[in-house]
């Protein structure tokens, strides 16, 4: 979900992972739920589509690129590459090149976005669910999404690929710019519940949630009840996200050693290749990254900043920058601007308090009616476009007309509003938090309730009390409710 802000949150769990990893290798994490005999998993097994949040699934870019930002940076590539999730394209100077490779450019004639010019992007794995288990496809220790909740499922007798898939989709662009998905999507539905004899279950994390909001809005009722059982709504920012005003206005901060210890994973798959016996020579062609002679530069720039700082992540408070370089915001906020799905996910006027000030400066007091001028203040009017093209998709909230079970996490300091000095937009704010699961707001999550007594399937809300916003995806008591739906006649 909600934008960069996102990326800390999995970075976390990333370096939690790698710990893990070096503790106990063959451990597989929660304990799972297995059938006492198989037969009883046997009858009724809904096929189940996976749609996953904003920074969900791979990207992967082919490039032909008439110009590049440093010499390090490819231009041309013979084939595609994983562009995001990416380690090795995560960290310093690399990450320009990535920056221009994933960033897109608007239109303000055709109000729709491209990539820059020689960029190809792809999806890769519609109607699989590798791309949304690991975002980063060498699954080596880091980037774990939905692997636990489909592994789950698979030893509930599911088999990947079949009956239970993931609709991967381009998470730079809101639904208006991303027509075909929702057809690719349709047909995928259509086609699992015919080959299953059984309606699907819809299981979808934070943005996901309005994607398949959407797309069930644009669905007539009889498809509705003839192909979907139920709707399993993770994390849902149903009326945005307050964390993304500051993504748009002053970018996330981050130091060179949390950088290098983001990207720290590589000198480890060093060990997994050596394991596997290839020799060193092959390492700089390695694979083509998006940079030139990738392995060698990043590896021993990492190792030198890892042995460097490592020691900061345990003593500095989470934001303290002191006595640290920090690499240029403006960068990381460059990406983040250009991507339509970052406005969409503004908090919504209807569901917020009119009257709360959202971001404040020494001059000017912005709420939720202030995005005009914010946009123009911070010198981005385009965004205003963007938001514009993007706010009335679910705006209103249409109750989407199957059984949903809305799960939310709360008890997690969640951004609310930010208090910026004179420096404002190009500094780091004031934090003030309120109740969430750190990325979503409580008030946005808990919407879902609006649609009790609004449609005629019933509406259950949930509450996970602590569980941050993608670590629910982890958590025992998600997996066993949604094994119970599942399983529910
Ligand atoms: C925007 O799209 C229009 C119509 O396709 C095109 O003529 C124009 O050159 C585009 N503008 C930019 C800046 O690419
Ligand atoms: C790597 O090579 C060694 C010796 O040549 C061999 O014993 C080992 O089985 C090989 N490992 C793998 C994973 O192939």
């Amino acid at each position: 979900m909600a934008a960069w802000q996102r990326i800390a949150a999995l970075f976390s769990l990333l370096r939690l992972g790698l710990l893990l990893l070096l503790l106990s290798p063959r451990s597989s994490g929660i304990p799972l739920d297995t059938c006492p005999g198989d037969r009883s998993c046997q009858p009724r097994k809904p096929p189940v589509v996976i749609i996953p949040g904003d920074l969900g699934n791979q990207l992967e870019a082919k490039l032909d690129k008439p110009s590049v930002v440093h010499y390090i940076c490819y231009k041309k590539t013979d084939s595609f590459f994983t562009l995001w999730l990416n380690m090795e394209l995560l960290v310093p100077v690399a990450i320009d090149c990535w920056v221009d490779n994933i960033r897109l450019i608007y239109n303000k004639t055709t109000h729709s976005s491209s990539s820059p010019p020689g960029v190809d992007i792809r999806v890769p794995g519609f109607g699989k669910t590798y791309s949304v288990e690991y975002l980063d496809p060498s699954k080596r220790s880091v980037g774990m999404y939905f692997f636990t909740i489909v592994q789950a499922l698979v030893e509930w007798g599911y088999t990947r690929d079949n009956d239970i898939r993931a609709a991967p989709y381009d998470w730079r662009k809101a639904p208006n710019e991303n027509k075909e998905y929702f057809l690719a999507l349709q047909k995928l539905i259509e086609e699992m519940a015919e080959n299953a004899g059984e309606p699907v279950v819809l299981i979808a994390h934070s943005m996901g949630n309005l994607y398949t909001l959407y797309f069930l809005n644009q669905q007539p009722q009889a498809w509705k009840d003839r192909y979907i059982k139920s709707f399993i709504s993770l994390g849902p920012p149903w009326a945005g996200v307050a964390k993304t005003l500051r993504v748009i206005i002053s970018g996330k901060r981050w130091s060179w050693c949390q950088w290098a210890w983001v990207a720290s994973p590589t000198p480890f798959s060093f060990c997994s290749w050596r394991e596997q016996n290839r020799s060193l020579p092959a390492f700089p062609g390695k694979v083509q990254n998006g940079i030139r002679n990738p392995f060698f530069f990043i590896f021993y720039l990492q190792l030198g900043f890892l042995v460097l700082c490592h020691g900061f992540f345990f003593s500095l408070p989470a934001g303290d920058n002191n006595h640290i370089p920090v690499i240029s915001s403006l960068k990381i906020r460059f990406q983040q601007r250009s991507a339509s799905t970052t406005s969409w996910l503004l908090p919504y006027a209807q569901f917020w308090p009119k009257d709360q000030v959202l971001v404040r400066t020494p001059t000017t007091n912005y709420t939720v009616l202030d995005y005009e001028r914010l946009y123009s203040d911070i010198n981005f009017k385009e965004g205003w476009l963007m938001r514009q093209d993007t706010m009335p998709l679910v705006a209103d909230l249409t109750p989407p007309g199957v059984a949903v079970h809305c799960m939310y996490g709360s008890g997690v300091a969640t951004e609310e509003a930010f208090h910026y000095s004179d420096k404002f937009p190009d500094e780091e704010p004031l934090l003030v938090h309120g109740d969430g699961d750190g990325t979503v707001n409580l008030r946005s999550a808990i919407q879902c309730r609006r649609w009790v007594g609004k449609q005629k399937q019933p509406v259950t809300l949930m509450e996970l009390p602590g569980n941050e916003h993608v670590n629910m995806l982890l958590n025992y008591t998600t997996v066993a409710y949604i094994k119970s739906v599942l399983f529910s006649p």
